[in-house]
């Protein structure tokens, strides 16, 4: 739509933009939409306007930020009928749902960020976007700047993705990496981190794998074109993982690193109609350093996926922070805002292939584990029998005496984790095993 200027040039009517949340990300999204509103307009075809930011508190200084925007009322805020395009970044579950809901019921176009309310019911949200047709992107919602939303859901669409393996979170990636390359143990590391200010005061999200839960959520619905929550995912997180793991790994050229495993079963040429399932987990485990996710240190994310036809992907960069999240938040927008005078809407959900979400007991994969033992004759075969007896079979023993003791690593072949898992408590039972201290997957071979 235009209307004529005093000069007679046709003045384009904007796009009105609502923003909800001013946080880290929120504040550098206002910033570049200013700070880049000429090339914006020009992208889109119509300046990109901002017309309001709810926040929690209006007492908090925002420098930069013109004060008459912002509002604690945000549901009047997405309700408003001159509104095209809301933003999303406060995170979390409510209100951020019931504020998207309206937008969407409103009208408006999303962009979101928000990971942990896509993993848990991102149904509702595409729902509620089909039904008002209009859009729903989330490209900031998974690896900060790296583009690996769209990709899956557009640029690889006419492929067949069989695993998405990630790195998707900084702070657990920069304590192991931290911890590989200090030889300290996770505590220190964790302090020295949140010191640094790379991990939170309250750090269980990230430690704990839930962030890293959600995001594999999100990948695997997008590459195997099925619905997953977070729920679905196997979690395991890093406060386990010791100083001694990663010198073990070290030992085999390997290097410990949490892993967003995403893996669609092979089809069965012999009975195709057996149902393919997809499995999804979050855990540490031993990479070769030679694995291309080795190399990614810091606080960096990577994702790397495998496609029938396109082969081996590596998606690498800034997986957090104002300013590359902001980057992927104002693609969105920008893209979302050119559907919108074009009159169209981009992909919706694609869950045709209802791909089943199988049990971790059903991964195959390899096992290290370190294991206190009695040093006495005899004690390694009635160990190895004990591996056996499960059907799992043993690839490399390392043994370091300690006086009457013996600290024993072994390196299993491919094995299901039940059968892992049997063997682990059976071990525990022996009189000569002292204790099984870690348990680590090594994946990537
Ligand atoms: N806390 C996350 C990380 C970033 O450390 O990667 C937001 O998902």
């Amino acid at each position: 739509m235009t209307s004529p200027s005093p000069n007679g040039q046709p003045v384009l009517e904007p796009l009105r933009v609502a923003m909800l949340g001013c946080g880290v990300v929120g504040s550098e999204v206002v910033r570049l939409l200013t700070d880049q509103a000429s090339d914006l307009q020009a992208r889109v075809g119509r300046p990109l306007e901002l017309v309001g930011i709810a926040v929690r508190r209006l007492n908090r200084t925002r420098p930069g930020i013109d004060p008459s925007l912002f509002t604690t009322d945000a549901e009047a805020l997405v309700r408003r009928p001159d509104v095209d395009l809301v933003v999303e970044v406060i995170g979390g579950i409510e209100p951020a749902r019931s504020l998207i809901l309206s937008a969407l019921g409103n009208g408006a176009s999303v962009v979101t960020a928000n990971k942990a309310l896509l993993a848990e019911d991102g149904v509702t949200l595409f729902a509620a976007a089909e039904k008002a047709g209009v859009d729903l992107y989330f490209e900031a919602s998974v690896a900060g700047a790296i583009p690996i939303i769209r990709p899956l859901r557009e640029s690889l669409v006419g492929d067949e993705v069989t695993s998405v393996i990630g790195i998707v979170n900084g702070t657990t990636n920069f304590i192991l990496d931290k911890m590989d390359t200090d030889g300290a143990g996770f505590a220190e590391t964790l302090a020295e981190a949140q010191a640094l200010g790379y991990a939170e005061a309250d750090p269980t999200a990230d430690v704990d794998g839930f962030d890293a839960a959600a995001k594999a959520a999100i990948l695997s619905s997008l590459a195997f074109h099925s619905r997953v929550t977070s729920a679905d995912v196997y979690r395991e997180g890093i406060t386990e993982v010791t100083s001694t793991d990663i010198s073990s790994a070290r030992a085999m050229g390997c290097v410990v690193k949490l892993l967003a495993i995403c893996q669609l079963s092979p089809a069965d040429p012999d009975h195709p109609e057996r149902e393919r399932t997809v499995s999804v987990r979050v855990h540490p485990a031993m990479i070769p350093r030679s694995h291309p996710l080795a190399s990614v240190g810091g606080a960096y994310n990577a994702v790397f996926i495998e496609s029938q036809f396109a082969g081996r992907l590596m998606f690498y960069g800034p997986g957090a922070g104002g300013a590359p999240t902001a980057s992927a938040v104002l693609g969105d927008l920008v893209t979302v805002a050119r559907n919108r005078l074009r009159g169209a809407a981009g992909p919706g959900e694609s869950s045709y292939a209802a791909r089943p979400v199988s049990p971790i007991g059903n991964v195959i994969t390899r096992y290290h584990l370190s294991l206190e033992v009695a040093d006495v004759a005899g004690v390694l075969a009635t160990i190895a029998q004990c591996f056996a007896e499960h059907g799992v079979s043993i690839q490399t023993v390392r043994q370091q005496g300690r006086e009457a003791d013996a600290q024993l690593v072994i390196v299993t072949h491919r094995a299901s984790d039940a059968a892992l898992s049997a063997t682990v408590e059976a071990l525990r039972g022996l009189d000569v095993v002292r204790d099984v201290t870690s348990v680590m997957r090594v994946e990537g071979e």
